[in-house]
This record gives C-alpha cells, sequence and structure tokens, in this order.
C-alpha cells in the first residue's frame, strides 16, 4: 500500500511526523529557505567530540579506524624504495586523480574502468561533493539512521527532506526492515544514503537483502549513495557482499583507505561514478574544494594498493581478535550493557542499562568518563541514536590495554 501521507502530516519541533503504513516516521521538515538558513548545518557531533580528545585520551576505546603504520613501514611493505618516493615532483596533480592510481583502484571492483574513478583530497569530501551534485532543495532522501553525522547532516543541508530508515536493535542483533524501505521509497524520493558494513553498529546485510534493495531502487529510478568505507572487513563470509557499483548503475560508491587499510592520514579516498555526467559536474563541485589529490598521498596511496590484500586481512585478524576479547567483557557485565556483536566493520554499538552506571545521559557519562579516567568512548546521539548507546572501536592493537583500564573503572 502506497504513503497516507497528507492527513497525518503534524510538526513536533523542527520534525514532521507521518503516518507511512502505520508506522509513526520522523522527518526533518524543510528549513525556510532564506539566506540564513542554507548556510546553516547541524553541529558535526562525532568530529567536535572527537577533536576534544582523540590527541589526549590516553586510552581510545571508539575509534573507527584500524591500525595504523609508519611511511616507512608502508614503503618496506609494498618494496617500494625511499628514491622511489623521493623522485615525486610536487606540482599540481590530476583532477580526477592519477591515472595509474585510478586503475589500481578498479582492481578493487568487477567491471569498473579508471574513467568511472574519481580521487578525492580525502574521503568525507566525497559525501559533500555528491550531495551538491544530486540534489537540490526539496528533493526527498532516504538515509540511514543512526549513521555517520556528515551523510545525513549534509543532506538535510542541502535539501532538507531526509526521510530515516531506521536500523533496529533487537534480541538477536541488529535488524534492517526492507518491507518498511519498500514502503519509504516513492516516486518523490531522488536518492537513498545507505552504509555497509554500518558505521556504527557493524551491521552488513545479505546478498538477498541487498539484491532487493536494488531493485527496489531500479524500479524507482532513485539515485543510490553507498558509503563503502568499511568494505573488506566483513568478519564472516556470509556478509561479504558485493559493490554497489557491480550491480547498479544509478549509483555513487565512496570507499578509501582510512578504515579498513589503517591509513587515515593519507586522507585517501575515492567515488566510483559510472554515470559520466554525474561524474563530469562532480568533479566541478571538486574544483572548489580541492581542485586535486595531494600528490604524496597518491603515491603512497599506490604502495598501499600493491599490498591491500595484506593490509586488510592482518586488520580482519585483529578486529576478531578484539571481538573475542569484548565477548568475554561484556559477558562479565550483563547489568551493565546489551552487547550486539558486529557482523563487518570494525565498530559496534552497545546499549547502556543507564540505572547500572547511576547517570541519566549517556553524553555526560562519556565526557566524564574521559575526564576521569583517560577512556574514550563515543556517545550515540551524535550519530542520531535516541536510546543510551555508545559505540566501541575494535581495530587497534591496542584495544585489550584500553578494555582493561575501562573495567578497572568499572570495578572502583
Ligand atoms: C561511514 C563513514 N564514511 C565516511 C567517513 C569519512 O572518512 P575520513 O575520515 O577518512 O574522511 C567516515 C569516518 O569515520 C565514516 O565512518
Amino acid at each position: 500500500m502506497r504513503l497516507s501521507r497528507r492527513p497525518f502530516n503534524f510538526h513536533v519541533a523542527s520534525y514532521n511526523v507521518v503516518l507511512i503504513d502505520h508506522h509513526l516516521i520522523l522527518v526533518h521538515h524543510r528549513k525556510p529557505k532564506t539566506s540564513e538558513a542554507r548556510l546553516k548545518i547541524q553541529p558535526f557531533a562525532t568530529e567536535q567530540y572527537f577533536s576534544l580528545y582523540e590527541f589526549n585520551a590516553p586510552y581510545p576505546l571508539s575509534c573507527s579506524d584500524c591500525e595504523t603504520m609508519t611511511v616507512s613501514e608502508l614503503l618496506e611493505f609494498s618494496q617500494t624504495t625511499i628514491e622511489e618516493f623521493g623522485s615525486l615532483r610536487l606540482g599540481y596533480t590530476e583532477s580526477q586523480g592519477d591515472a595509474g592510481l585510478r586503475e589500481s583502484i578498479c582492481e578493487l571492483y568487477f567491471n569498473i574502468s579508471p574513467e568511472d574513478v574519481v580521487v578525492l583530497t580525502s574521503p568525507i569530501e566525497g559525501i559533500y561533493l555528491t550531495m551538491r551534485t544530486l540534489l537540490a532543495p526539496g528533493d526527498e532522501v532516504i538515509s540511514l539512521t543512526p549513521a555517520y553525522d556528515a551523510l545525513n547532516n549534509v543532506v538535510e543541508h542541502v535539501c532538507g527532506n531526509v526521510v530515516p530508515w531506521h536500523i533496529q536493535p533487537t534480541d538477536q542483533g541488529w535488524k534492517l526492515d526492507f518491507d518498511q524501505f519498500e514502503r519509504l521509497v516513492s516516486d518523490k524520493t531522488r536518492l537513498a544514503v545507505v552504509n555497509f558494513p554500518h558505521n556504527p553498529t557493524g551491521y552488513a546485510p545479505s546478498n538477498k537483502d541487498f539484491e532487493r534493495m536494488l531493485q527496489i531502487l531500479d524500479r524507482h529510478h532513485v539515485w543510490l549513495f553507498c558509503d563503502e568505507m568499511y568494505r573488506g572487513l566483513e568478519l564472516n563470509p556470509m556478509y561479504k557482499i558485493p559493490s554497489a557499483i557491480e550491480s547498479y548503475s544509478r549509483c555513487l560508491v565512496l570507499s578509501g583507505l582510512s578504515k579498513t587499510y589503517g591509513l587515515p592520514g593519507l586522507r585517501m579516498g575515492w567515488l566510483v561514478i559510472p554515470d559520466h555526467e554525474i561524474r563530469d559536474q562532480l568533479i566541478n563541485w571538486k574544483h572548489y574544494t580541492s581542485i586535486c589529490p595531494a600528490a604524496p598521498s597518491e603515491k603512497l596511496a599506490i604502495a598501499a594498493l600493491k599490498v591491500h590484500e595484506t593490509l586488510r586481512d592482518r586488520n580482519v585478524e585483529l578486529v576478531k581478535h578484539n571481538l573475542d576479547i569484548a565477548d568475554q567483557f561484556f559477558k562479565r557485565w550483563p547489568d551493565h550493557f546489551v552487547w550486539r556483536r558486529p557482523e563487518a566493520g570494525s565498530i559496534g554499538l552497545v546499549e547502556m542499562k543507564l540505572d547500572a552506571f547511576g547517570s541519566s545521559n549517556v553524553n555526560d557519562y562519556c565526557h566524564r568518563l574521559v575526564k576521569e579516567t583517560g577512556v574514550l568512548l563515543l556517545p550515540g546521539d551524535g550519530l542520531g541514536c535516541s536510546q543510551p548507546f555508545v559505540r566501541f572501536g575494535f581495530g587497534r592493537k591496542n584495544f585489550a590495554e584500553c578494555l582493561s583500564a575501562y573495567e578497572t573503572y568499572l570495578q572502583s
């Protein structure tokens, strides 16, 4: 049955409440199109929070990236000589990205050619460029919630019409309702924004559900933005899904070297965009943000991609090892946490039973925790969680040490 929106559409604060097939759904309502409203964007809660503590907290327990390495280690690993790196000239680079690098990126996908790839100056840049290119004020966008802040906030900033598609916590883990997705998509939908493997829950869809989502989008001619920053970190072969770009052409895929490959300091990301008109428009936007990628990052990215399987596999092993430690920890604290083990990616979203902590607010708890103990957890509210959740990260070598510091605090 199609939407019955009109009779049940009313306002609560900055939301519209609409009734869709007996479910009440909150939709961010359109801001008045004054020049002041158009300039505003939500605070980037996750990055603002990390900028307070990330570089001074001794026990970071919620990072999304996997273990990193030095430049020397990367060069040695990829058998690139220091002379080769040192001979790089520091002139401007090609706007779309170095041709050799784009060729290496293609090897991560089936049926993609170097001209489909746009190299970015950071993965996050790809979110901004995509939304600027695809959306206009008033467009309707379905977006996975909770999500990495930028995925919802930039959409809301540009078009003002975000229809959330909620990932639900259940007794069996995180679930996404694809029947609900079908009900949310309408002929007004311009774009769907998803992120698999998912930050912050560690959810990944089955092949069957993923295919179904693409078929629904295709039927309604809806564009897809698929954030695949954590691709390759599937912990169970069952959750290995193809890149969206391999099955759906009305699509932009974002990926990069920050998470799975542990190289966030390179600021290396890319978009795959088979549609040449959209790609050209996006490159035009890129001339206003970064013009072209940084030459040293491109050179080191080529080195990293030579050994991408090794870099990925060792991080998968590290995440699996840390998740086993986490399983034991959460078994010891059943009155404090509800543990839903991630299926993929390097992070998980953990429910806090606030009564056990003597706290009424996760945000206050996390600020107090890091100030008193140096243990850094990320409160879920900035990611769009309305319930008390915190994000844990499992991709770092010092995970056991950080968790032990936290456990000492819990015991005190
Ligand atoms: C889902 C997702 N997309 C994009 C990004 C941006 O990546 P980067 O910080 O490397 O630009 C992040 C970073 O946390 C992320 O989690």
